[in-house]
């Protein structure tokens, strides 16, 4: 039960100054366990608040969790149902580890391909990002648990993002950046995180317009403004421009004894060098405490202003059943979790090629090879880091599921993974036999049927990737094991878009991004046919060159800025819109079904109903597309068509179904000082992704 609104307003009237600026910045947490930590105040029966990390699952220090698949891997499922059932997972698992708020969804907008958080993030597309976000925020608050999206708002790299600042049309922003945020708002979000970036001049720890008028004003978002970890860079511009609770609140140091690890030097919130680009001032903490207490009392900041600050703190505190009233149980089930981050990754995991190799007889001799074969691939670094429940390897899972032989061999040496926490890199798979060599890889692939080569790349926080190339050797490995395999099948792990220079000469390539603890069993069972590979691409693959961010001001930036140009011409947007060329085109993804796309019926203005059928003589899951294109007349030049809506359906053999697709509005407005209904009438393509249409109708 809630703590009705007159008890807020009456502990506002008790609370001291000093008390009320206890409950707007940070502090450490005595158990260790929490990132974020505000101390309560036990006089007035107000308890402490938890927040710990993050979108993968729940990162309380000391305290293993279910590693789900990347957030890309979630969307890739195109099923916002699995990222309910996800977000309330984790909402139980927080709550078993007395965690209040957690610090996510990910919802920024994948805008340069190897932005180092882009497997924290869902998708090149607006609508997608917001389908996930509003399902993912109710999943997690269903079991009274706070969920933070972040980073509000246009974070899409990490190269200086403390401080670099984004120069950006408020068309683009209004269709691309901030529908995710505005998605999950309006599903309830009871906080919302700030960027460390600025945007057209301000930080966004302090941009009025964004956080007051549009955040609060527009969308009536009634909870709390987070900062992110040490990214509030002043004190009364940023209670005045709609901050309200500044985190960690502690310094760099009080943070690393809180959480019991000795800082080492090349700690990402020590002084790595290549992430330094990344970092926020670790040694600037503490605005929202005594110098806001001061700014109180000089009138800088009006009373009343804390007095918000406060009650949106304490409203979703009273919201979860922390002030009284009690709050719902919720017991994590880790057998029930590790099935559905299983699930979760099977589904995600995209069938990009397959020239009749997949799925494996269940007697074919396995060669398993690759670089993290011995270890499950649980996510990139940063705070999103996990120590997994339980953590399944490549070899693992496929030795447990094959019934022929399964050799191994890692043919070149582990990739570098940068650990954020405790500092350094992960020695991964250095205690796993003997120096691999891309000899012995070849032998082993020359001696099986089929190879399984799985390839991946490093991502993390607080830096970019280099490039989109796989790290180290292993396109060299890749080419000499196809050269030697009877058939090869390579599986990407990566935390998005990579150049895959070798696709015309293996058999079949999946991508299974950072599929989480159980890696190798959801593998299995899709190398094996168990599961459909149910994934489809949330964002384009192509040649570095080919996206709208290859040019220094469009990514890193300038001098500090970064000009988003392409306005809403944001992934496929760009490709259509300027004949790019795509290796594999958003939305794409094969199934061991066979999909005859039969009809497309309009039902009303937002709703089709398609039928299908699956010709093949095995289940499937099909992704059903349905893309908008405005009427040519429209006066800016427009996106040549944009994601309406999606379904993903099971289809059994030979069967025919037909499913109601709901359109999203999204894609029939346009912004332009103002939203504008885009003019009709609409073409509306139907298919398997945005090159590939098979249907189409008018709206
Ligand atoms: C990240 C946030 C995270 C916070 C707390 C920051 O470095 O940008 O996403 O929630 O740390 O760990």
């Amino acid at each position: 039960m809630e703590t009705a609104s007159a008890d807020i307003g009456k502990l506002l009237q008790e609370l001291t100054l000093d008390e009320k600026i206890r409950l707007v910045h940070g502090a450490s947490d005595p158990s260790g366990a929490a990132t974020g930590y505000l101390p309560g105040v036990e006089r007035l029966g107000i308890p402490e608040l938890r927040l710990a990390d993050g979108p993968l699952g729940v990162r309380s220090h000391g305290e293993p969790a279910t590693a789900f698949p990347a957030s890309i891997a979630l969307a890739a499922t195109f099923d916002p149902e699995l990222a309910q059932r996800q977000g309330a997972a984790m909402g139980r698992e927080a709550r078993e580890r007395n965690i209040d708020a957690l610090l996510g969804p990910g919802v920024n907008l994948i805008r340069v391909p190897h932005c180092g958080r882009n497997f924290e993030y869902y998708s090149e597309d607006p609508m997608l990002t917001s389908a996930f976000a509003a399902s993912m925020v109710e999943g997690i608050q269903s079991t009274d648990v706070i969920a933070t999206p972040k980073h509000y708002v246009a974070n899409n790299q990490e190269t200086q993002r403390a401080s670099i600042d984004v120069d950006v049309s408020e068309a683009a922003l209004r269709e691309c950046y901030l529908p995710g945020f505005k998605a999950a708002v309006d599903a309830g979000s009871g906080s919302v995180m700030t960027g460390y970036n600025g945007v057209n001049g301000t930080p966004m720890s302090e941009h009025r317009r964004l956080l007051l008028d549009v955040l609060k004003g527009e969308w009536g978002f009634d909870g709390y403004v987070v900062s992110d970890w040490f990214g509030t860079k002043s004190t009364v511009g940023s209670a005045n421009g709609g901050l309200d609770l500044e985190m960690p609140g502690i310094d760099r140091e009080e943070m690393w004894e809180a959480f019991g690890i000795e800082e080492s030097d090349d700690g990402v919130f020590g002084e790595d060098e290549d992430l330094s680009e990344g970092m926020p001032d670790t040694g600037r903490s503490g605005l929202f405490a005594e110098p806001l207490a001061e700014a109180v009392e000089s009138g800088d900041v009006p009373e009343s202003r804390l007095d918000d600050m406060v009650e949106r703190v304490l409203r979703q505190m009273s919201r979860i059943g922390l002030l009284g009233g009690g709050r719902s149980s919720h017991q994590a089930d880790e057998a029930a979790h590790r099935t559905l981050a299983k699930r979760i990754a099977a589904r995600g995991t995209v069938l990009l090629k397959n020239e009749d190799v997949l799925p494996l007889s269940d007697d074919a001799d396995v060669a398993v090879i690759g670089p993290g074969i011995h270890e499950a691939k649980t996510g990139g670094g940063g705070s999103s880091e996990i120590e997994a429940l339980n953590a399944v390897s490549a070899v693992d899972g496929i030795r447990g599921r094959a019934d022929g032989d399964v050799s191994d061999a890692r043919g070149v040496p582990e990739i570098d993974q940068v650990s954020f926490f405790g500092g350094g890199e992960d020695e991964r798979g250095s205690d796993v036999g003997p120096e691999p060599s891309i000899e012995a890889a070849v032998d082993a692939a020359s001696a099986a049927d089929v190879s399984v080569v799985v390839v991946q790349d490093a991502a993390t926080e607080a830096a970019d990737r280099d490039s989109l190339q796989l790290p180290g050797d292993q396109d060299e490995l890749v080419e000499a094991v196809a050269d030697a395999s009877a058939r090869t099948v390579v599986v990407v792990q990566s935390s998005g878009p990579v150049e895959l220079p070798w696709r015309d000469d293996v058999d079949a390539v999946l991508e299974s991004w950072y599929p989480g603890q159980s890696d190798g069993d959801a593998l299995a069972t899709v190398l094996f046919g168990d599961a459909d590979p149910g994934g489809r691409l949330p964002v384009t693959f192509a040649a570095e060159s080919e996206y709208p961010t290859d040019g220094a001001a469009a990514f890193p930036g300038r001098d500090g800025t970064v000009e988003y140009d392409e306005g809403y011409f944001v992934g496929y947007r760009h490709f259509d819109a300027n004949d790019a060329e795509a290796a594999y085109p958003f939305g794409h993804g094969l199934s061991y079904g066979t999909f005859a796309y039969r009809s497309v019926d309009v039902v009303d203005d937002r709703r089709v109903q398609v039928t299908l059928e699956n010709t093949a003589e095995r289940a499937g899951r099909e992704v059903i597309q349905v893309y908008a294109s405005p009427a040519e007349s429209t006066g800016a030049k427009r996106p040549p068509r944009e994601l309406a809506g999606f379904e993903s359906v099971h289809v059994p053999a030979g069967e025919t179904v037909t499913a109601t697709v709901d359109l999203d509005d999204l894609a029939f407005r346009g912004y332009d000082d103002g939203w504008t209904e885009l003019e009709g009438p609409f073409e509306l393509a139907v298919g398997r992704s945005a090159e590939d249409v098979r249907l189409s109708t008018e709206l």
